[in-house]
């Protein structure tokens, strides 16, 4: 499989298309598992040419240890999309390429969908998300992206970004893919000992029955009820359990009628953060 590491290589591939090509693109930071293969098969089926990026962007760290511990396994990562189709363009660009020599993010306001969540808890980490996908987009030109539903505050923050830059990319978003057990399928879990993996399940578990009793219960009973199943258990730190407005996602006080809900969390396990998120409504 070719992978082009410039710009310049890129497009010189990319503007040999037939005109009538369409581009799906499935932006990644490489550590490919079974979720990004789900993403790169959905698009795969609504375009005629998909660009998967592996690019561990370090402007969306708050941690330098952090980016430097980001598993980078580009030779396994290319290996899992040539399984998936011979049809795939892979761009594994490095920072050089994408910044130049001022490595540094754009300030986005996203009308305060950065303030909630995941923005509270690692600092400037969209406006690094935001700066490079902006990079991104002009330089793939894609008609469609694709990204997981698992980071559903990144996919709002993203559909925020299109309409900031005027860019004319469709975003998809797409659904969660679980292992067995329910534990949505993250690069992170391969940090995970096989006793973590198994008790990482809790998560899903605990959003599962927040759901099941959504109908019955008040926001407040509910957000006691998962922390509370959390503060008993031993494997898992939670950092946050939200139920939240699925559009803006600012935290729900009580429930308005027809309005879309999600509940969220960040926990622990040992040293390896975990996000899951589910539909209420
Ligand atoms: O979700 C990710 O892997 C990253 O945040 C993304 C969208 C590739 C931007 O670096």
């Amino acid at each position: 499989m070719k992978i082009y590491h410039t710009t310049q290589g890129l497009r010189k591939k990319l503007d040999q298309l037939p005109a009538t090509s369409s581009i799906g693109f499935v932006p990644t930071m490489g550590a490919l598992h079974q979720g990004h293969v789900s993403l790169v098969k959905t698009a795969l089926k609504e375009n005629s040419q998909v660009v998967v990026s592996i690019f561990v962007n370090p402007t969306q760290f708050d941690n330098a240890t952090d980016l430097q511990k980001y598993p980078r396994t580009i030779e396994e990562d290319a290996s899992l999309l040539e399984k998936t189709s011979s049809h795939i363009i892979v761009f594994a660009p490095t920072p050089a390429e994408i910044y130049g020599n001022n490595i540094v993010s754009k300030a986005y306001n996203f009308d305060g969908l950065e303030n909630e969540m995941e923005g509270k808890h690692r600092e400037g980490h969209f406006d690094g998300v935001g700066t490079v996908l902006n990079h991104l987009f002009r330089i793939v030109t894609p008609a469609k992206a694709y990204f997981g539903e698992k980071d559903f505050q990144q996919l709002q923050i993203v559909r925020s970004l299109v309409k900031i830059e005027k860019l004319p990319v469709q975003i998809v978003g797409c659904p969660i893919l679980r292992e067995k057990s329910g534990l949505a399928m993250s690069s992170r879990n391969a940090r995970l000992t096989n006793v973590q993996r198994r008790e990482a399940a809790f998560i899903f578990k605990t959003l599962t029955t927040i759901k099941e009793n959504f109908n019955h219960k008040s926001i407040p009973a509910l957000t006691r009820m998962a922390e509370e199943a959390f503060r008993k258990n031993p494997h898992l730190r939670l950092e946050y359990f939200e139920i939240a407005h699925a559009n803006t996602l600012k935290t729900a006080k009580r429930k308005q009628k027809n309005a879309p809900y999600r509940a969220f969390v960040a926990a622990f396990s040992g040293e390896v953060r975990l996000i899951d998120n589910m539909a209420l409504t």
